[in-house]
């Protein structure tokens, strides 16, 4: 009798797992455009702010404790000279004077935000992508 009952609640909870699941899953998914913007800046704040600076001037603390050439991603001539694609990547992969790599714990659609949202500190669109870049 008893295992009875047991065993007829069991799908019961999938069911009730599989509705929580779902419902964690969906602010996430219903996000639009400005949700992107706003965890990009949120991530850029937690992450990213220490070394390039709240507004992007290359003016946060750990750059200065250590002396790091952090670029000024607010100037507009300077931006200009950089790609979309090298931001990416630079991002991803790191770089070789003090930026961390953070492709294992940022997603590609997130690094994608990260770069748009710097871009919006000088408006700059950047270079152009070369003939047959594949990003
Ligand atoms: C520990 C300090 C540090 C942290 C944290 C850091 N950066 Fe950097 N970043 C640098 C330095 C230094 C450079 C200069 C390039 C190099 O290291 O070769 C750089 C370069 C860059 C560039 C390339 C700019 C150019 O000149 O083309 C981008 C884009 C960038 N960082 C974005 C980010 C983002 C986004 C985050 C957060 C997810 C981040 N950085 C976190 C120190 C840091």
């Amino acid at each position: 009798m008893r295992t009875d009952v047991l065993f007829r609640f069991r799908y019961q909870w999938c069911v009730v797992v599989l509705l929580l699941l779902v419902m964690g899953a969906a602010p996430a998914l219903g996000a639009g455009n400005e949700g992107a913007a706003a965890s990009a800046r949120s991530t850029y704040d937690a992450k990213c702010a220490l070394c390039h600076g709240a507004s992007g001037k290359g003016d946060g603390w750990q750059a200065k404790i250590f002396w790091m050439k952090t670029p000024n991603l607010t100037d507009s001539a300077y931006m200009q000279t950089r790609s979309d694609d090298a931001l990416f990547q630079m991002i991803k992969a790191g770089g070789n004077k003090g930026m961390p790599a953070f492709g294992l714990e940022l997603t590609e659609p997130q690094i994608k935000d990260l770069v748009t949202y710097i871009r919006s500190f000088t408006k700059t669109p950047g270079l152009p992508k070369p003939a047959g870049a594949a990003r």
